[in-house]
């Protein structure tokens, strides 16, 4: 393979600073990555180095970089016909969306697709408002859901949350993240905590009748936050009878991620009333759905309308990588090798006390880097050190978290066991450097 000299990738940099808007921030701060080429579970950079690719694109290259059956069908597809907008009907978009509604849990049914993750997340809350006929939206303090005007406002951490103007009828409640609870607060305890606050807050700082509470069931950017088993449980009598729907965010935990079951809410047994898709569905196509029962998508009256939606080129990759996944049971696979991962995380955690918890489900699993000594105090100095240091031995993982300490790993859902193996060799010797 060709390779860039090092001139070429300076300039490169430098144009990228010039050109770019500087909030754009990519990783490995004066030495970012410029990506070459992928395939697989791997990426090669313009200087010829090679790496395991532990993180696709933030959780969106699901089922490996390139994926021949993906990238045929796309290309073919492609040759065929690449846009039409919705003012056709194009037979890929219906048979997607059939395919959706029948995997999703319960009565979810009509698909309305876009671009983007924000996307969806706006037409969900549109969607609410419109059935409920209240405007008022719940939504958790660590959550993240985009960055459009209405995906800002649902994000509950404030380093995403920009340009000063908020939608005021989106309030955040306590987030029910279990390692970092008040002190002597169990599991049980915490929720009873956040059953609290939601009442006080549906009183305080709502007519009592709101439009939706929204959630991930494991808060991605937050930083692998697993929500504990009963908390949608406990909380969504209350939102029920405040006469709100259940959004679900499934954004980083649709498509098997989370391992055995192909939405991560389904390890919860409770049953959205709306669902928003994106990242992962159709590996790396820009694809954003929004899936709802059907009175509520019917209530959704009016003009609205996305000109990339159901684009029939995102939706051959979308149904390829959907298919992709059934055929090979990769939620089953993520349960296996998510559990090797974990293994891993556990006994890493063991030899290195800046480690503060290993948690997640299947192949979206993190480790919180802390200050050791002190009461959990967030270490995002020592987290970045270590994914630069990863990245030294050929690895690549993400970072997240509302404190920037959250190590999170999360491989193509067609990861083996050898591949598993490989990359946890890599990041025990960086940890091991980490001093
Ligand atoms: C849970 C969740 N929801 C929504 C979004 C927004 O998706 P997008 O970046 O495609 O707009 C993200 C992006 O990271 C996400 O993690």
């Amino acid at each position: 393979m060709e390779q860039m000299n090092l001139n070429d990738a300076t300039e490169t940099l430098r144009q990228y600073k010039e050109y770019i808007f500087p909030s754009v921030i990519p990783f490995y701060d004066d030495h970012p990555l410029i990506v070459a080429r992928a395939k697989n579970g791997y990426l090669w950079d313009v200087q010829g180095n090679r790496y395991l690719d532990f993180f696709g694109g933030v959780l969106t290259v699901s089922v490996g970089h390139c994926n021949d059956e993906v990238t045929d069908r796309t290309v073919e597809q492609l040759k065929k016909v690449q846009h039409t907008s919705t003012l056709y009907i194009n037979e890929l978009m219906v048979r997607l969306a059939r395919k959706i509604a029948v995997l999703t849990p319960g009565r979810l049914k009509k698909c309305f697709f876009t671009s983007s993750g924000s996307e969806a997340n706006e037409t969900a809350i549109l969607a609410a408002r419109m059935y409920t006929g209240h405007t008022d939206v719940i939504t958790l303090r660590h959550a993240y859901a985009g960055r459009t005007m209405t995906g800002m406002s649902l994000t509950g951490q404030g380093s995403w949350r920009l340009g000063g103007v908020f939608d005021g009828h989106i309030k955040h409640v306590r987030n029910p993240y279990t390692y970092r609870a008040p002190a002597g607060l169990d599991e049980e305890k915490l929720l009873d905590l956040c059953v609290q606050d939601l009442e006080e807050s549906l009183s305080a700082i709502t007519n009592g009748k709101i439009a939706a509470f929204m959630a991930e069931s494991i808060q991605g950017v937050g930083g692998f936050i697993v929500l504990p088993k009963d908390y949608f449980k406990r909380i969504l009598p209350i939102v029920r009878e405040a006469e709100g729907v259940f959004i679900c965010d499934e954004v980083q935990t649709g498509w098997g991620r989370t391992g055995t079951h192909l939405c991560g809410i389904e390890h919860w047994g409770v049953e959205p009333d709306i669902m928003t898709f994106a990242k992962g569905m159709a590996n790396g196509s820009p694809i954003g759905c929004t899936i709802a029962t059907p009175e509520i998508a019917d209530a959704v009256k009016g003009l609205t309308f996305a000109t990339f939606g159901g684009n029939p080129v995102t939706m051959a990759a979308a149904l390829a990588t959907i298919e992709y996944i059934e055929k090979h049971n990769l939620p089953e696979n993520a349960a296996i090798q998510g559990a090797l991962l974990r293994n891993y995380l556990e006994d890493l955690k063991k030899q290195h006390d800046f480690i503060g918890e290993a948690r997640g489900m299947g192949l979206m699993q993190a480790i919180e880097i802390v200050e050791p000594g002190t009461d959990k105090r967030p270490d995002a100095t020592r987290t970045k050190e270590i994914i630069n240091k990863a990245r030294e031995h050929g690895l690549l993982i993400g970072k997240g978290g509302l404190y920037g300490n959250v190590v999170r790993i999360a491989p193509h859902l067609n990861v083996t066991g050898k591949e598993i193996h490989d990359g946890c060799d890599r990041f025990a010797r960086a940890l091991a450097e980490m001093g």
